[in-house]
């Protein structure tokens, strides 16, 4: 007997207000037509494989008791079990963990890592929970999601508002459940706990890395290029310090608490004690302050928005004069902008390609975990390296090839590489 034929939405989600997960099955549509015969497998990509919704009941300090809604979501475990972070916010929506669930896969198959794609969040503000209330939220989470986490099935690590520190509950919680110690459950876990060394800077490095390889195809020389940055934290604060050690001039810097602009080049490690002594770049006696809109249109080499999401949008993208933008930050470039960017040349590295170099050092924690033997901080950087430039080849390759942007070049050489495994493990039964 025939049947209807499939739909891409699935009815939990509210067809008027698709949010994030709406911007995900765009850039599916797009990849769609450079899938050949593997298209005939995308609605795999087009629906989460796994979505578990799960009530967090804690007793708060002042014996109430309180309720939070909690998510883990597997979007696709073809390639291998399900990787991607937990999320403490208070604006945490189904369709946003499903996207970033996505996000996940792609970004895991575009640099090539044995993994699926997977998220959590909590629905809550954490700054209003106290330590233990943080504490005892984060274990029943586990222990509700424990039914489907696993070192071989799901690995969760953190995202934003959640650390080391989160990790270390949520391994012990998972430990205690199975009844033995299980270090390969999460990543991004305290060195004492098997975390890995080189994880902390993973990410930026993994951003100096690909902008260096974006470099040599555009003719730029590293070594007296000029570059801004948004966002000082982790991602983008180590990201600078590599380009100034390697000879560039970071000329302004971006965060919460302003921006500062040195045309002759800030003191980097000047600024990094500034903004730890501080919390912030503003204030900075080596540069000028500069106006927030200002910032993005600054003549650069290089443009990292290593913050937060949509950054550059309709009313920036036409302003941008930097040569290349290599994407710290998840998502800091709207469709939209994307478009208006490659009209005027500019050279987009995108967050699944630029920012991975943190799922590869947790993906070399967890390898390390299972053979329960530790590499230094040296071979880690190696391997990471080796493994960012190649992910970079193999995208630009394939932009080459297709005369295609790297983002959509990404999303072809990963979502080929999900439905090429989807298609040869066939479907059970
Ligand atoms: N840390 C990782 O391993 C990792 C991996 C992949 C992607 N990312 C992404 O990188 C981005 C930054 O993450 P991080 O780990 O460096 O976080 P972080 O908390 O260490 O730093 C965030 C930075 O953003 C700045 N910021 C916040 N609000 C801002 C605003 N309104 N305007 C300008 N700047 C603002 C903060 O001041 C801070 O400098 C996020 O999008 C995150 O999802 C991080």
């Amino acid at each position: 007997m025939s049947q209807t034929p499939t739909h891409a939405l699935p009815s939990y989600l509210n067809a008027e207000d698709l949010g994030p997960w709406g911007n995900y099955l765009q850039q599916v549509d797009r990849v769609t037509p450079y899938l050949g015969s593997l298209s005939r497998w995308v609605e795999t990509l087009k629906r989460p494989k796994r979505s578990l919704i799960v009530d967090v009941p804690i007793e708060l300090d002042n014996g109430t008791i309180a309720h939070f809604e909690g998510y883990r979501v597997q979007h696709n475990v073809s390639r291998g079990p399900g990787k991607g972070g937990v999320r403490f916010h208070q604006d945490v929506t189904l369709s946003e963990v499903m996207a970033l669930a996505a996000w996940m896969s792609v970004k895991n198959a575009a640099v090539n890592l044995p993994y699926g794609g997977a998220k959590g969040g909590i629905r809550v503000d954490p700054r209003k929970l106290s330590a233990s209330e943080l504490e005892r939220m984060t274990r029943r989470y586990t222990s509700e999601i424990g039914v489907i986490i696993g070192p071989s099935k799901d690995i969760p690590a953190p995202d934003v508002n959640t650390n080391a520190q989160t990790m270390a509950w949520m391994m012990d919680t998972y430990s205690m459940n199975e009844g033995a110690t299980a270090t390969g459950v999460v990543t991004g876990k305290p060195i004492a706990l098997g975390g890995s060394l080189g994880r902390v800077e993973a990410t930026g490095r993994g951003v100096f890395v690909v902008a260096c390889e974006a470099a040599r195809d555009r003719n730029i020389d590293v070594a007296g290029a000029r570059v801004v940055v948004q966002g000082f934290g982790n991602v983008g604060g180590t990201a600078a310090r590599l380009f100034h050690e390697a000879g560039a001039k970071v000329i302004a810097a971006q965060d919460h608490t302003g921006t500062v602009h040195n045309a002759a080049g800030l003191d980097v490690h000047k600024l990094l004690s500034h903004v730890s002594q501080t919390g912030g770049v503003g204030g900075f006696s080596g540069g000028q302050a500069l106006d927030k809109a200002e910032f993005w249109t600054l003549e650069t080499e290089f443009l990292i928005p290593a913050a937060l999401e949509s950054q550059i949008t309709v009313d920036n993208a036409a302003k941008v004069r930097a040569k290349i933008v290599v994407e710290g930050a998840n998502g800091p470039t709207t469709p939209e902008a994307d478009d208006i960017l490659a009209e005027n040349g500019v050279y987009v590295v995108p967050d699944v390609l630029a920012n991975a170099g943190g799922v590869t050092v947790s993906y070399f924690e967890w390898v390390q975990d299972f053979s329960s033997f530790f590499w230094s901080e040296e071979e880690i950087n190696q391997r990471l390296e080796r493994l960012m430039r190649e992910a970079y080849a193999a995208v630009a390759q394939v932009s080459r090839e297709h005369k295609v942007t790297l983002r959509t070049a990404a999303f072809i050489v990963a979502c080929t590489r999900i439905l090429q495994a989807r298609q040869v493990r066939g479907l059970y039964p």
